[in-house]
């Protein structure tokens, strides 16, 4: 599998009263969750692997929240993005991954180009086990830099990812190219 973006499954049931009923999972409990995951070898080892391209498997994270095991062949990376409203965790369970990050919060809307000022970027290395828990607007890429070697990690977002902005960039200019809405993913 090679395309873009995740397929997100069906939304599971949920009654409006136990959507009601249960607090909004914090940051700390969506990286207490992705940590489990990733402590799970036998849930790391079902991940179908694709030498061509990223692959997910959707899981069901603590208190609604969307959760995702993907897989990374070496040399892939998602690109510039953020996830809207969304919370999220996300951590390395083999291999290493390589987030870049932005350190500025940036307006959500009313933009299509953005030049950044220096010193915002961030850059740090997930090896196997670690992990980190990220904000609404988080802008960031993650890539697997490695020769030869597949990463999988395992990610949670809440609420359950409602889009996704992704950007392009060239040296310090950020630019809006697409929206993607869950609709667009299946
Ligand atoms: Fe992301």
């Amino acid at each position: 599998m090679s395309v873009s973006s995740p397929v997100p499954a069906s939304p599971a049931p949920a009654s409006a009263a136990s959507a009601a009923d249960t607090a909004a999972p914090t940051q700390a409990e969506l990286l207490d969750f992705v940590r489990r995951a990733a402590a799970d070898a036998e849930l790391i080892a079902s991940l179908p692997l694709d030498p061509e391209g990223r692959t997910w498997v959707r899981l069901e994270g603590p208190g609604g929240s969307e959760a995702w095991l993907i897989g990374w062949p070496p040399g892939t990376g998602t690109g510039w993005h953020d996830h809207a409203d969304s919370v999220g965790a996300f951590v390395t369970a083999a291999g290493e991954l390589k987030e870049n990050a932005l350190a500025a919060r940036l307006p959500t809307d009313g933009w299509k180009t953005l030049e950044l000022s220096e010193g915002v970027d961030r850059e740090r290395r997930l090896p196997t086990g670690k992990g980190r828990a990220f904000g609404q607007h988080h802008v960031h890429e993650v890539l697997n830099e490695s020769d030869d070697r597949h990463a999988v990690s395992v990610h949670a977002y809440y609420p359950p990812l409602p889009q996704i902005r992704r950007y392009s960039r060239t040296g310090p200019t950020l630019r809006l190219e697409q929206v993607e809405r869950p609709q667009d993913w299946q």
